[in-house]
Parts: structure tokens; C-alpha cells; sequence
């Protein structure tokens, strides 16, 4: 039997002898790929080759390639465990040709490799071809010789009953072309039909390899350029062919998945190797892992929320098998084992890997019992009814509050096949959104009904300005005139004002008319290129038409640039100092601070701290030139630019450099580094699951941190009565102090516990046989009780013993009861029946038991009453 890791090996190998170049998969996160979420097929990463953009040394590449197919254009999530060969995450093998061989040559090295080196039987494959591809048609049934009875011709048919199109697109824009497809046909026990026929969905004719022939460039709105040569892209699933060559039905009985499913059945200790969660659980923990690894944390957002979607999912089918806490990642282990090898960047990263998930678990565990009572309810009260349709208000309140995607309420209701009323869900989630714009300061931005110029902006070189008031709002309505005391929103054609983005706030200040004076509290974008200034009309009015001059409040600019510069400086330490891993997640830049957030997956040691502080330091000192440059996209990522995944960028960027710092930047900076100042870090903090924070201040603001620091600092000396620098010192003698002091007390006090135990020894009264003692014994706290009742238990042998104390108007208690009178007397009723006198109540085991009360005054009765209460029951 071929393992997969031979097949991976010979497909490697097959193509290496034909002139290939072997490439390594390329990381899941698409590098400089705005348009994809992750990689979904080996092409991604010869995009540009494909386009003729980019040139590589070789003509012919081969690789096995990472993918995930889930959340994007290509998106299998909801199929995977149901049938047998949907995954997240899969393995392609493909062999490329850049302008080298065409047709031909890619149609005869696929049925070379499948016939001759992995062996399959001839008559078995089956062959698709694009409808008008007469030429693919041609090799198949001539220079191959596969009857034509077997080779199929699908077009791209739109509106058809089937979806399959024979036409390959990468997403809605990029490189595509027609392709062939072969397929496996498992035999007659299985349910399905040939390509091409209204059952082909059954698991029987099965695709594993898909030969592309590149030859168009899909713009956005749809047209198709031709390639500067035609080109072939493949793609061979490695799980399916395994299964043909493994001569089994299911990807999931391959030898790489019964490893994983025996670690998901351990892990939630199921019994039933074939349920469907199993399944889930061993492409879950492959998609994840990988992700993971590759550098995607799970969050409310882009490539994050996927993740977060697959983990969830994961969790709620382990649930389903009974697990109640954190177990996904105890699967990482077999994980490493089955793929290291072949992906070390896996076995390199398995500790991180594996605390972001228990994280990611830990959080979802402590929703979900909740969620999925709610969910059960629901389904439950629909029982019986007619309704098939769960309500998109309850899936919205599961995904709202109890951190339910919508996915998962969808994948549970289709157990019990219901769906879910989608719309329902969206119109919840808008309305909810549009109610949190509502309680915004303004209602403004999008809503505005704005039909004029762009704003020119002004405010890189300037902080004042004049402008033309082009259009005036009250209330979101356009107006002629604002007066004294009304709140609006100003449009003028010119600006030295900064509309929030990129994480820098939007500029204050004030706008002057010939009549009046507005104050500008914010300044938004009300569209792409429309600057909104948000205020109150101070003085006079201010009309549509007139000039304004226009004053930013210069002091918070100058701090906000200062923080905004120093972000950039900083994010480059944080990769020096903690690694390349080291994302912008989000950042916050005001006139007080800047906050950044960034993927990293351990609080900073304080060391560290200092070490950022300190490269930041030498960057100011070196009072570099900031200098920011408009140039093509291209061009920046040539440049090493730093860029955001997943941030839409145009074709002509702004490339802001300072120092070694070189970011696409649209914000305002300081003209040198030196401007900014003092660089302070002011707070270090986790904002979710392998996500940091970090707080700094700069300039004016970070040398008043100091200064109030050291304040503090001399208030301390002052009351030690020592100079500064002895301040630590004399802290750790009074506490080394105060920690002796502890020490004597708890042995004096365990001295006087001891002391009243031997006093209550003497008060036990004998009830049948056995003693009673009921005391208070005064100033002792829970342990000295506890630890009294162990004593008189031992010294008595047969013994019921309720202890008290007081304290603050509170009433402890704590009932012991010996091994041989458990059975009549019970420590918990007996705590509880003193309790309950004293307004409390409380409860525990059979021999030890711990209950409160606030009765302070009732504490001797309620004592009083523990011998009849004992003496009934012996
Ligand atoms: N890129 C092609 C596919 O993914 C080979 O099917």
C-alpha cells in the first residue's frame, strides 16, 4: 500500500524528472494577496508568474501545497465531515508551466504518473474537458486513447441543475482558464453518477486531479485578457488519490487520518470511530493547526473570524461527544507526528500553536453550555410543530452573547434537518449595528446625502488654511446656514484638517468666517475623499459658500504625530526584539498616546519592555528625516515596505519613511525623529487570545509620566525616611518584616486553637456513646476550625463537633462528624441546621462541612441546639 507520504514523494519526483523545479508550499496567509483569504491553491503563489508580473529562474515548478478552503470563493466548511472528501484544509500537489508546455505535454505526464508510476487501472479513470476545448478533446480520445465514452464535455453552465463548469477561476479576479478533469470511478457499491450526469455528487466518480490551462486575466469587471502565454496549473488532491491508491472510500480511512481520529476519539473519549464529529475533529484540528502556525489568530474579523468559525465548530462536535473542557489541543501532538516531517514550520511552532488554541478553547467553553441550552430549547420547542426553520433572532442572540457563529447554529439545526431564517439573522445583526451607530456622537458619514468635490487636504504641510464651506449639515440634513450653538458637520473643498484613518484620530480645531466661528471637535470621512469637520457653531453663523480660514489645534496635532511617528518606530522594535511574527493588529493614535495592538503570543518580560524603549530612543536621537514618497504599489513591496494583510491598498501607495521604519502610511508625521521626544511604554497588556497591547506615551506627555513617577517615588522615600535610591531596599526589609510578623501570628494563633481544643475536649458531654461539642471559639478563622474539628475528632474516636467564630458581624461555621456516625449524623445537615437559625445556610461532605451565617447574637442558642439534634439521629 502507497503511504500519502509516498504519494507526495513520487508526485515530487515524477515532475522533478521532467524538468521541474521542486518550490516548498508557500504559507497559508497569502503574502501581498488583498483579494484572497487564504492560499486554496498551488498557483497562488506563481500568481504573478502566471500574469507575467514576476519572473522566476525556472519555466516548470512542482509543489505540494498547503490549502484551506473555507470562508473564501473556494469555501468546503459546511461539507466537511458529511461526505467523504471534503476538507478545510488539504494537501495539493500541482506541476506549473510557465509559458513552457501546454496541452499536450501536461495531459500526457498526468495519466504517465497515474497509470504508470502510481499504478491505476486504465479503464477506471474518467476525463472531463471543457465543452469548446476541442483540442483537449483531441489529446484525450486520440493521443491517449481514452474511449470516448469517458471523456466528458462540461461547459460553463450557468443556471445548469449541476455547478461543476470546467472553467478554473483562482476568485473573482486573477489568472483562470479551461481545464481537464480526471476522475476515479470507486465501483458500482457506491451511490453516484459519472461527471457531467444529475447524480454527480454522489461519492462514486470522485475529481482528484485538475489540469488548468491559464490563458486569461479576469478583471474586476469580468473581462478576461489574455496571458501573455498560455500556461498549465494543476492540482491533484492528495487525500482523494490516497484513498484510490489505499483502496478505500473515504478520505477519513487514509492512513494520514487514522491517527487524528484515534486522537479526536481519545480526547473525548467516544467509542463510535464512525461518527461524523470524529471526522470533523481530524480536518479541524489539520485547518486550524496550520493556520495557526502560519500566523492567523482567532478573531472577530477577516482571516481571525474563519479560524475562530473552525475552532468553534471543532468544539461544538466535541461537545456533542461529551467533552466539557479545553481537549482540541491535546490533538496537536499526533498532529506533529503525522505532518511534521513533510511541514516543519508545524513541528517548529507546536507550542504556540497549541496555547492559542487552549486559549481560543477556554473562552468558547465558557459559553457554550449556556448557548447550547438555549439552541436545545429552541429546537425543542419547534418539535412537534411544523416549523423547519429556526429563528434568526435566537441565531443572532446565540452568535451575539453567547459567541455562536452562525455556522455552528446552522451546522446543529441540520442534524435535525432544519435551517436557519438567514435573513432574519442578517436583519438582527444590521439593526444591531445601526443602533450602535445611532448612540455615536454625530450621525453623520455614510448617511450623509453629499453629492460635490473631493477635499483636498492640506495638512501635511500645513495646520492652517483657507477653504470654501461647500455644504453644511444639522441633524444629518443639508442646511444653508448653521448658527450659535448648533451642532453640524462642514464640508469645505480645502483643509488642513485630518480625517480620521489608519489609526490616527481626526484633527480639532477651529474654523473662522466672516461671521462666526465653528469649533471642530472631530474630523471623519464622510465619503472615500470627502472630509466631514464634526462641531458647534461657537459664535455668530456660518454659511454655505463662504471662506473660512481654517486653524487646527496645533498642540494636539503636534502630540498626535509625535505618537503616531513613534508607532512605527515602535512596531519596528517589536519585530527586532520579539520577531517577524510580531502584526500590526490595530492601532489607536490620539493626542495622549498611541495603542497597538500586535500578534504576539506571551505577555513582554520587562526586559524586553526596556528594550523596545530603548532601540525607539536611539531612532529619536538619530533625528532622522522623516520623508514620505507616493509610489506604485509594486514598486513599495519591492522597497520592503511594511503593509497590512488584508488592508485594500490602491495602486499608488504612500511610503512613509523614518529611521529604519519604512510603513504604507496615508497619516500625518514629524518632520524629524527627534521632534518626538521621550518614548515611553506606559502599559503592556493581553487583548485576546496571542493578541498584545501595548500603550506608550512621547514628547511633553512621557516626560510628565516621569516626572509624576518620580514623585511618587520621593513620596515613598519620605515616609521610609530615606534618600531615593534606598527606597527598594528598605521595601524589602519592611516586608521581609511583615512576612516574620505573619509567621508569629499564625503560630500564636495555631498555639491558641490548641490551647481551646484541649479546653473543648474537656466540654464534650457524651450523647449514647458518643461526644458532642458544640463551641465558639473566639477569633479563630476557617483553618483553625477545621483544624480543630480534625483534632477533637481523633482524640474523641466517635464524635459530632460544631465550631464557630465571629468576625465583622459575620458568623463562620464548620461541622465534623467521625467516620463511624456518618451514616446517622451528616456534617452538611447538621452545619445547615445551626445555620439556618443564624440566617445563613451552607453544605459539604458527610464527615466535614462549612457553612456562614450574620446572626451574631443567635450563635449561642443555635449551639445549644446541636446535642438534641445529634442525640435524635444516634
Ligand atoms: N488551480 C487548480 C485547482 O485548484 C488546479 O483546481
Amino acid at each position: 500500500m502507497m503511504t500519502s507520504a509516498e504519494i507526495r514523494d513520487k508526485f515530487l519526483q515524477f515532475f522533478a524528472s521532467k524538468g521541474h523545479q521542486i518550490v516548498a508550499s508557500s504559507s497559508l496567509v497569502p503574502h501581498a494577496d488583498p483579494t484572497l483569504l487564504f492560499t486554496n491553491a498551488g498557483m497562488n503563489q506563481f500568481k504573478d508568474v502566471f500574469l507575467g508580473f514576476d519572473k522566476r529562474p525556472y519555466l516548470r515548478a512542482t509543489t505540494a501545497q498547503k490549502c484551506v478552503r473555507a470562508g473564501g470563493k473556494h469555501n468546503d466548511l459546511e461539507n466537511v465531515g458529511y461526505t467523504a472528501r471534503h476538507h478545510t484544509f488539504f494537501e495539493m500537489l500541482g506541476n506549473f508551466s510557465f509559458g513552457d508546455y501546454f496541452k499536450l505535454d501536461a495531459i500526457r505526464y498526468a495519466w504517465e504518473l497515474l497509470v504508470e508510476v502510481y499504478g491505476l487501472p486504465a479503464e477506471r479513470l474518467w476525463v472531463t474537458v471543457y465543452a469548446e476545448d476541442d483540442e483537449a478533446y483531441e489529446i484525450w480520445t486520440r493521443e491517449i486513447g481514452v474511449p470516448a465514452g469517458r471523456v466528458v464535455r462540461i461547459g460553463d453552465n450557468k443556471g445548469a441543475r449541476y455547478a461543476s463548469d470546467n472553467f478554473w477561476m483562482m476568485g473573482d479576479t486573477g489568472p483562470c482558464g479551461p481545464c481537464t478533469e480526471i476522475f476515479y470511478d470507486h465501483g458500482e457499491g457506491i451511490p453516484g453518477g459519472p461527471p457531467g450526469s444529475p447524480d454527480e455528487e454522489g461519492d462514486r466518480y470522485i475529481e482528484i486531479w485538475n489540469n488548468v490551462f491559464m490563458q486569461f486575466n479576469r478583471d474586476e469587471a469580468g473581462v478576461m485578457h489574455p496571458l501573455p502565454k498560455p500556461s498549465v496549473d494543476t492540482g491533484m488532491g492528495l487525500e482523494r488519490t490516497a484513498a484510490v491508491l489505499q483502496h478505500v472510500h473515504s478520505n477519513y480511512e487514509i492512513d494520514l487520518f487514522v491517527r487524528l481520529i484515534a486522537a479526536a476519539a481519545r480526547e473525548t473519549s467516544s467509542a463510535d470511530l464512525d461518527s461524523p464529529s470524529l471526522r470533523v475533529l481530524a480536518d479541524h484540528i489539520r485547518a486550524c493547526a496550520f493556520l495557526i502556525s502560519d500566523g492567523v489568530i482567532p478573531g472577530n474579523e477577516g482571516r481571525g473570524y474563519v479560524l475562530r468559525r473552525i475552532i468553534r465548530r471543532a468544539i461544538r462536535h466535541g461537545y456533542k461527544l461529551g467533552a466539557r473542557a479545553a481537549f482540541f489541543h491535546r490533538m496537536l501532538p499526533d498532529l506533529v507526528v503525522e505532518m511534521g516531517a513533510a511541514y516543519p514550520e508545524l513541528a517548529r511552532n507546536e507550542a504556540r500553536v497549541s496555547e492559542v488554541l487552549r486559549q481560543e478553547e477556554g473562552r468558547f467553553f465558557e459559553t457554550i453550555e449556556h448557548g447550547m441550552s438555549i439552541l436545545e430549547g429552541e429546537l425543542a420547542a419547534m418539535q412537534g410543530g411544523s416549523a423547519t426553520v429556526f429563528n434568526g433572532n435566537t441565531a443572532f442572540k446565540l452568535h451575539d452573547t453567547f459567541g455562536f457563529p452562525l455556522d455552528l447554529t446552522a451546522d446543529v439545526c441540520r442534524e435535525r434537518g432544519v435551517s436557519v431564517d438567514v435573513a432574519a439573522f442578517d436583519a438582527a445583526m444590521a439593526h444591531q449595528k445601526e443602533q450602535a451607530r445611532a448612540a455615536g456622537k454625530f450621525r453623520m458619514a455614510a448617511a450623509l446625502d453629499y453629492q460635490g468635490p473631493a477635499t483636498t487636504f492640506h495638512g501635511y504641510e500645513a495646520t492652517e488654511f483657507n477653504g470654501k464651506v461647500l455644504a453644511l449639515y444639522r441633524d444629518g440634513s443639508p442646511v444653508e446656514q448653521l448658527r450659535e450653538g448648533e451642532l453640524g458637520v462642514i464640508v469645505l473643498d480645502e483643509t488642513p484638517f485630518y480625517a480620521e484613518s489608519g489609526g490616527q484620530v481626526g484633527d480639532r480645531g477651529l474654523l473662522q468666517g466672516g461671521q462666526g466661528i465653528f469649533a471642530v471637535e472631530d474630523t471623519q470621512k464622510i465619503q472615500a475623499t470627502v472630509f466631514g469637520h464634526q462641531g458647534v457653531v461657537r459664535t455668530g453663523l456660518i454659511s454655505v459658500g463662504e471662506q473660512v480660514s481654517a486653524r487646527v489645534d496645533g498642540l494636539a496635532r503636534a502630540r498626535t504625530v509625535r505618537n503616531h511617528s513613534a508607532t512605527h518606530l515602535m512596531h519596528k522594535a517589536l519585530r527586532e526584539v520579539l520577531g517577524g511574527h510580531v502584526q500590526q493588529k490595530g492601532s489607536l493614535v490620539d493626542a495622549e498616546k498611541t495603542r497597538f495592538d500586535f500578534a504576539h503570543n506571551a505577555p513582554m518580560s520587562a526586559d524586553e519592555i526596556r528594550r523596545v524603549e530603548t532601540i525607539v530612543n536611539h531612532e529619536i536621537l538619530a533625528n532622522a528625516a522623516a520623508e514620505a514618497r507616493i509610489m506604485p504599489i509594486e514598486e513599495a513591496q519591492r522597497s520592503g515596505a511594511m503593509m497590512l494583510f488584508g488592508e485594500k491598498y490602491g495602486d499608488e501607495v504612500r511610503v512613509l519613511t523614518i529611521g529604519s521604519s519604512k510603513e504604507l502610511c496615508g497619516g500625518v508625521h514629524v518632520r524629524r525623529s527627534g521632534d518626538i521626544g521621550l518614548f515611553k511604554i506606559v502599559a503592556e497588556t493581553g487583548v485576546a487570545a496571542g493578541v498584545r497591547r501595548v500603550e506608550a506615551v512621547t514628547g511633553d506627555t512621557a516626560l510628565a509620566l516621569v516626572q509624576q513617577q518620580q514623585a511618587m517615588l520621593a513620596d515613598a522615600a519620605a515616609a521610609f525616611k530615606v534618600p531615593l535610591a534606598e527606597v527598594p531596599v528598605k521595601l524589602a526589609q519592611v516586608l521581609d518584616n511583615v512576612r516574620s510578623l505573619e509567621r508569629d501570628l499564625a503560630r500564636l494563633k495555631a498555639k491558641l486553637a490548641s490551647a481551646q481544643g484541649d479546653e473543648l475536649l474537656a466540654q464534650a458531654v457524651e450523647v449514647k456513646g458518643s461526644r458532642v461539642v458544640a463551641a465558639l471559639m473566639d477569633g479563630a478563622d476557617v483553618n483553625a476550625l477545621r483544624s480543630t474539628i480534625d483534632k477533637l475528632r481523633d482524640k474523641l474516636q466517635s464524635a459530632a463537633v460544631v465550631l464557630a467564630s465571629t468576625n465583622d458581624g459575620k458568623v463562620t461555621l464548620v461541622a465534623g462528624v467521625t467516620a463511624d456516625l456518618t451514616g446517622r449524623v451528616k456534617a452538611g445537615e447538621l452545619v445547615n441546621m445551626v445555620a439556618r437559625q443564624l440566617g445563613g445556610k451552607g453544605g459539604g461532605r458527610a464527615d466535614m462541612a462549612q457553612a456562614g451565617g450574620n446572626d451574631v447574637a443567635g450563635v449561642p442558642m443555635a449551639l445549644a441546639s446541636v446535642r438534641a439534634w445529634v442525640e435524635q439521629r444516634l
